[in-house]
Order: structure tokens, then sequence, then C-alpha cells
């Protein structure tokens, strides 16, 4: 008789930065010129507003105003914008605004980081800001006083009311929740990859006074992915705001949406799918940031994910450093869908053989690579 073959189960190791394994290289951080706020909205450049509206109203997003050339969404919480694309040729990313205190932050940025000074009517909400460009070429707008809407409203979460092995909390009543999108709250994080993952992380933890809460380090002990969150002090601040993840690419990885519970993200699914609309990943459980997750792709292929339930930190919490390995992004839930790795084609090849001749990437670190990536599954 056959028996199914028994993988082997593990769970990644984490070891903070006071207990690093020998050969680990912490990651330096820099000296910040300010702590930013919050996350505040992302800038893509899109050809066809239209059907990203349409998309991102089915993903649980509201529209604040569309023209020819401008599209500006919102979630429920108190945001004038979370999500901004204007009118291009080109499907693609733009960069991220951060809120900052107010005015002395902005002046400082044109003072010390050769700041461009934005006009009010350039940012949704308006206020002040200044926009930088990152080493990659991608925006960082840093803003602040934007006029804040009034929240819409949002259903109560369920989880105070689930009942679960030892507690009845829900007596004689049931769960019905309203097949409707799900409502996202706000905007919670971006994922980026870059070639020059150093460079990029010392840049934007100057600028933006990140903490990094994970680093997940290559074979070699060298830091290759990050994800940041922000210094609020002893406010609780999300995992992560921002990840940077070393690769072969400048490239947009996905933005994630906070909705209110795990029902509004299954019923978010449902709404999604009866629309047409291109399921990626999920639902599952992220490990670092213990997210509940669904992925969806957007009109262009870009992928946009509903969360709920993420880790919060405050500023005390020290870093902790992971080995990085693809099977390390989720505890529980389908195989990662293999658009979300790195693709096998020519094209791949191509920016390969550019960024060993450029001397960008080293073929000892494209095999640290490759073998990180090679890791498909939690259990194996
Ligand atoms: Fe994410």
């Amino acid at each position: 008789m056959n028996h199914p073959s028994k993988g082997v189960l593990r769970t990644p190791h984490a070891y903070p930065a006071s207990a690093l394994p020998p050969g680990v290289q912490p990651l330096a951080r820099p000296t910040p010129l300010l702590k930013a706020q919050s996350l505040a909205f992302l800038m893509f450049e899109k050809p066809d507003l239209t059907a990203c509206e349409t998309f991102l109203t089915d993903f649980g997003l509201h529209t604040v105003e569309r023209n020819a050339q401008l599209l500006l969404m919102r979630g429920s919480g108190p945001q004038p914008c979370i999500y901004m694309a204007r009118r291009g040729r080109r499907a693609r990313y733009l960069g991220a605004a951060f809120t900052v205190a107010g005015e002395a932050e902005l002046a400082l940025l044109e003072e010390r980081a050769g700041a461009r000074r934005l006009t009010p009517g350039e940012i949704p909400g308006g206020g002040a800001g200044v926009e930088l460009t990152d080493p990659a070429g991608k925006l960082l707008w840093l803003v602040s006083g934007q006029r804040e809407p009034a929240p819409l409203p949002l259903r109560p979460p369920l989880n105070s009311d689930s009942n679960c092995y030892g507690q009845l909390r829900r007596v004689n009543r049931t769960v019905r929740p309203p097949l409707e999108p799900a409502a996202v709250a706000r905007l919670g994080h971006v994922v980026v990859q870059t070639v020059d993952f150093a460079t990029m992380a010392d840049w934007y933890m100057r600028h933006l006074g990140l903490i990094p809460t994970d680093v997940q380090y290559l074979a070699d002990g060298s830091p290759n992915l990050t994800f940041f969150r922000l210094d609020l002090g002893d406010t609780p601040a999300d995992h992560h705001c921002f990840v940077l993840a070393g690769g072969i690419e400048e490239k947009y990885e996905h933005s994630a949406y906070e909705v209110v519970d795990l029902d509004a993200l299954g019923q978010g699914q449902n709404v999604l799918r009866a629309n047409g609309h291109r399921h990626l990943w999920g639902i599952g459980r992220h490990v670092l940031g213990s997210q509940l997750f669904d992925y969806w792709c957007d009109p262009d292929g870009m992928e946009f994910e509903h969360y709920t339930d993420g880790d919060v930190f405050t500023a005390s919490h020290e870093t902790h450093y992971v080995p990085l390995e693809l099977s390390g992004i989720w505890a529980w839930g389908h195989d990662v869908p293999a658009s979300m790795g790195v693709k096998k084609d020519l094209g791949t090849v191509f920016k390969i053989v550019r960024l060993l001749r450029q001397g960008s990437l080293s073929l000892a670190r494209l095999k640290l690579l490759g073998r990180a990536m090679g890791t498909p599954r939690p259990w194996l």
C-alpha cells in the first residue's frame, strides 16, 4: 500500500538584532532627516482611467474625482485620497506620498535634500508638500495639512462576535455579513523591488525615519529584503508601510489596503470574482506581518492586496532577522503563484545579462537569490 510522502514541517527562524547568528550582517541605519507620520497615497500612470475606477470600486475604494487626466480614489477613513492615477501612455507606478508633521520638515527637505516644492493644487486635499526622486527614479512626496473629509460609514468588525471552542459569544444569533465590496478603510503598505537594495534602504530610512521591523538575509548573511515601519514612538505602527526587496529590476510589486475583518476579505472576493476581475492569491496568512491576505490584479495586471489582522509595533520593538526564502512569506493558504516569483522567460535572461554586464549584480549574488526563491512551500 502506498502512503503519501510526508513533508517536513518547519517554521522560519527569527533572530533579534541583539542575538544575530554569526555571519549575518546588520542593516546599517542612517540618522534620519525626519520621521514621516503616515503613508498617505500612491501615484500611478494609467492608460485607461475608467477601467481602473471600475476595478477599484469593486475592490472597495470610492471615487473622489475623475476627469480625462486624473483619477483620485479614497478609502472609508479620513484620508482625502489613497490612490492617484494620471492618464498616460503606460501602466506604471510613479511613487508614494507620506505625511509629515508640518512646514519645518518640508523646509528641511528643500534645504538639505533639494526637494521641489509642490503647489497645493497638485496635492489631493490641498495643504503643502515637496517632491523628491529616489535613487531608482520613483517619486517620494512628503505632504502636510491636507483637508480631511468625514470618514464614510463602515460596518463594525465581527471578530468580537465569533464563537470559538470554549468561548460562546454569539447565542441565538447568526453570521450574515453583507455581500458587498470589501470596504477599504485605508492604505496599508507598498512593496517595491530594486536592484540596489543597500542604497535604496539607506535612502528611504534617511528621508522617512523608517524602522526595519524584519530584515531578510541571503545565505551569505547580506540583507536583501526589509519590512519597514514608521517611527511613531509609543503609538503602535503597522509592521510595515514600505517594503524593499532586492532583485533584478526596479519594479512595483503590490500595494495593500486594510479591510474591516476576515468576512470582508471573503465577501469582497465574491464581489470581485462576480465582476470578472483576475484573482491572484489567497485567502491565506502571511508570516512576517501576520496579515490575512487576498491578492487581486487590476486591469493592467498590477497587484493589489486586501488584508486584515496585521501586526503593529511601537518604536521600541527590536528589529528581527530572518533567512530569506520564498516559502517564508505565508503561513498557510494556497501555494504562492508562479507569477509572484521570478519569471522564467527570455525577458528575465536579458535583464540578468544586462545587470551582470553593468556590474550591478554578481554571479555569486545571483546564485544566492536563486537559492532563496527556490524554496516554494512552508512545509518542504
Ligand atoms: Fe503585502
